[in-house]
């Protein structure tokens, strides 16, 4: 038989649904785990949104939309970007896709050739390197510092940038690490994006978890750059709409184009159901978003406090999201009957394997000397979860 696809072949599964999956497995098979896991919201999907969905249904809103999307969800996604955002689009600049996820895979295919960089600051999200491959160019990691909060520097921008770079991904609030970039850093980090003439894909899927008065700044608001950003946001997080797929983008005409083109001779339009129930989401009530943000930052503060309790482990306070990224470095080279933690993986796995607590190892994320926590999960769970790490940590000192 001939060999599949090279691309293909150098393509890893999503390290964190790998992690959620095996958790599920082994608590559907009676094994006690805690899952920290999860890159996805506990909570239900809002009552009005799961109406305006049986409604699309009755009333037999069960055909193809508009391969953009329907007009109506686009208005309302740029009624939202204007409101929120300051960004000004018009409909046809809007593509709605299958997630957020599903958003950036669409912007990179429309904008990247075989032979191109794209920069990925790291910490970055799994899918990020992986999705810049499916697209025929090169993920190029450049490494954040924790002391500078996990955020890219001007500086670093402009070392890593070649005649091959032809894009940037930010991630802000950032998965795993919370961090979030303020708007001066932003006008420093696009300084270098207007110079250069490269895009940036501004992944803002966190942008309503924020917590401690942060503010969040979409950089495609700056008007020196604004025609070179895809801003890409979706319903997933926000609205705990994780199921219902929908994602959506806003970029220069030539861009949403392009990307448009790319989703029409893939998956065509996003479920036409689940569009209007995005409809819902971004038209109705917007406060179970808040009761939700204040829930997630009680749990913030209770994990990062309990697991920076644990001797030598730090860790930044995140600013957004909802995960915590520690620095489990002091513990790599120890060992616990006679097997050594080599790795941030052989950690995760002695804590899943010891103390039933799965959380997803740092090297996913391109960090060797962290784990992510997600605190998606009820504060009980959480409880349940910092006494096993307590517990797992002491057998490693
Ligand atoms: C940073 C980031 N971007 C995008 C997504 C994907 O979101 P969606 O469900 O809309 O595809 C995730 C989901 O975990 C994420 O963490």
């Amino acid at each position: 038989m001939k060999p599949l696809s090279e691309i293909v072949a150098k393509t890893e599964a999503s390290a964190t649904l790998v992690l959620t999956a095996l958790a599920k497995r082994l608590q559907a098979d009676g094994v006690d785990v805690v899952s920290l896991t999860a890159g996805e919201p506990d909570f239900p999907t809002p009552q009005h949104i799961k109406d305006a969905a049986k409604r699309a249904i009755e009333e037999n809103r069960t055909t193809y939309t508009l391969n953009a999307g329907t007009l109506e969800l686009r208005q309302a996604i740029v009624q939202k970007f204007r409101a929120d955002n300051n960004l000004a689009f018009h409909p046809s600049q809007i593509l709605v896709s299958n997630g957020a996820k599903h958003s950036i895979a669409n912007a990179l295919q429309a904008i990247c050739n075989r032979g191109d960089e794209v920069i990925v600051p790291s910490p970055y999200w799994v899918s990020y390197p992986q999705m810049v491959l499916l697209a025929g160019a090169t993920p190029v990691i450049v490494s954040t510092s924790e002391e500078n909060g996990f955020m890219l520097t001007a500086e670093q921008l402009r070392g890593a940038i070649t005649a091959r770079t032809k894009a940037l991904i930010l991630c802000t609030p950032s998965n795993p690490t919370g961090a979030i970039y303020s708007k001066h850093d932003l006008e420093l980090l696009a300084e270098v994006i207007a110079e250069t003439g490269i895009y940036v894909i501004a992944d803002e899927i966190y942008e309503k978890m924020i917590y401690d008065g942060a503010h969040h700044f979409s950089i495609g608001s700056i008007a020196s750059i604004r025609n070179q950003v895809v801003t890409v946001n979706g319903m997933s997080k926000a609205y705990s709409m994780t199921g219902w797929r929908v994602g959506f983008l806003g970029a220069s005409q030539e861009i949403t184009s392009g990307a448009e083109r790319v989703q029409s001779q893939t998956t065509s339009n996003a479920s036409s159901i689940s569009q209007y129930a995005a409809l819902a989401a971004l038209t109705g009530p917007q406060d179970e978003i808040v009761a939700m943000a204040e829930e997630y930052d009680r749990r913030r503060e209770f994990i990062h406090s309990a697991v920076t309790s644990i001797p030598g482990i730090r860790c930044h306070m995140p600013k957004g999201a909802f995960y915590i990224f520690p620095n489990i470095s002091d513990y790599l080279g120890r060992s616990v009957r006679g097997v050594t933690m080599n790795s941030c993986d052989d950690i995760a796995k002695f804590l899943l394997d010891e103390e039933g607590v799965a959380l997803v190892p740092g090297s996913s994320f391109g960090s060797e000397n962290h784990l992510r926590i997600s605190y998606s999960c009820s504060i009980t769970e959480l409880e349940k979860a910092a006494e096993r790490l307590q517990r797992g940590f002491r057998k490693l000192e």
